[in-house]
């Protein structure tokens, strides 16, 4: 049983959720931003690292069979979603795993599609590389995210490819079965190689109503076209230990996936991240389960303060991720600030830093993006800080 309520102190150990600032001048902050989480990773994982921390020699590594057997285990047990070995290849993120399918699928110029408001990497790996963002902006309806299917067909036919984002960081989505299907039949259509980032699928909540559906599972065809980007890194809580895998079942697009990626940031697993991406999905399911339950009861318990205390802002449906997006649109109609200025006002009076909306695209105006895995306390702590500022 983990204590949820009691995290460890996180200043001072060079995280950048903790010890960055928001600006130079900003006073102590509750840091509710970067998508990591304050609870210890499973004990499994830590004593995995210790072990490989008692021999002194830290060389050159390679996942073995283990890794790949525990990998294939974990998706098949819990997607029903089998992975090959020789389809993995191991990247140190997934940001620059998407990065290198850029520059190793597309050219300079080409169209590239990304469904804002989304995870703001996206954008910047297309733009970075030179080649052209088309933004497919979901559609916002009663509360309620979908996807503009009708855009993305007629976007499709110009584009190369296209970055989809399963569960949905940060509108919080699972996907249904019959929206993938849409997208997979437009892109096969249309020959667009879908790179499908579903780093959160294991953070769906346990009362979501469905479940996460790979994107390679929808059908044989669309599978020898997508790049899935997977990692235990959002799942255990560690992204420092910078591992991901990134599965291509096309062998001529892994071939051409691979080369890229080797020369921009080569393709060798870190030593302490291997074992830990092991021993997680070998023992870390129950520990999963539990945070799950506790980032849910955290999600319900702001909620209801939101509700009783903040009756401006209003929580969208969580159905996976611990990202909370929320619609603080009567706030900014009343104050004339935007995103970015209420971003900046609770930085500055409240101690608390938020997520502006728009970071996430011009359609993500109008919200803030809140990371929840964090004490009970501390989050509700950060919203009466909230609060007194509203009120002020
Ligand atoms: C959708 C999405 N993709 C990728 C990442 C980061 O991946 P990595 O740290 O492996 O580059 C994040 C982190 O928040 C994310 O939300």
């Amino acid at each position: 049983m983990n204590n949820y309520d009691t995290t460890p102190d996180r200043r001072g150990t060079g995280s950048i959720k903790w010890d960055q600032k928001p600006h130079e001048s900003a006073p102590e902050q509750i840091p509710l931003w970067v998508a990591d989480m304050d609870f210890p990773t499973p004990e499994a994982v830590t004593k995995a690292i210790a072990e490989r921390n008692s021999h002194p020699i830290f060389g050159y590594t390679m996942a073995g069979d283990g890794y790949y057997r525990e990998l294939d285990r974990w998706f098949s047990r819990r997607f029903d979603f089998s992975i090959e070995k020789e389809s993995v290849t191991i990247s140190p993120g997934i940001v620059p795993a998407i990065h290198a399918a850029i520059r190793a699928f597309t050219e300079p110029g080409d169209n590239v599609i990304i469904q804002n408001p989304v995870y703001y990497p996206f954008a910047s790996a297309v733009t970075d590389n030179g080649r052209n963002l088309m933004v497919n902006n979901l559609v916002e309806r009663h509360g309620y995210y979908t996807m503009n299917l009708q855009e993305l067909e007629e976007m499709a036919a110009s584009a190369k490819l296209m970055i989809l984002c399963s569960p949905h960081n940060p509108v919080g989505r699972v996907w249904d079965p019959g929206e993938l299907e849409d997208v997979a039949r437009i892109a096969e259509k249309h020959k667009l190689i879908v790179v499908s980032d579903e780093i959160h699928c294991d953070l769906v909540m346990p009362d979501a109503p469905r479940r996460h559906t790979p994107f390679p599972l929808l059908d044989e065809g669309v599978a020898e076209q997508t790049v899935l980007c997977t990692a235990p890194s959002k799942t255990f809580n560690i992204p420092g230990l910078a591992t991901s895998n990134i599965v291509i079942t096309d062998s001529r697009l892994r071939r051409r996936f691979r080369e890229e990626l080797k020369r921009s940031c080569g393709d060798l697993p870190n030593c302490f991240g291997a074992v830990a991406c092991e021993a997680a999905y070998r023992e870390g399911e129950a520990w999963l389960e539990e945070t799950l339950k506790y980032i849910m009861g955290n999600r319900d318990a702001l909620t209801l303060f939101l509700k009783e205390n903040i009756p401006d802002i209003t929580v969208m449906p969580l159905e996976a991720t611990y990202l909370l997006w929320l619609d603080v649109r009567p706030i900014l109609a009343k104050s004339s600030l935007t995103s970015s200025q209420l971003e900046r006002l609770f930085i500055d009076e409240a101690g608390v830093w938020l997520e502006s909306g728009s970071l996430f695209g011009t359609s993500g105006e109008g919200f803030l993006r809140a990371n929840i895995a964090c004490s009970r306390t501390l989050l509700l702590q950060a919203f009466e800080k909230v609060a007194a500022v509203l009120q002020a």
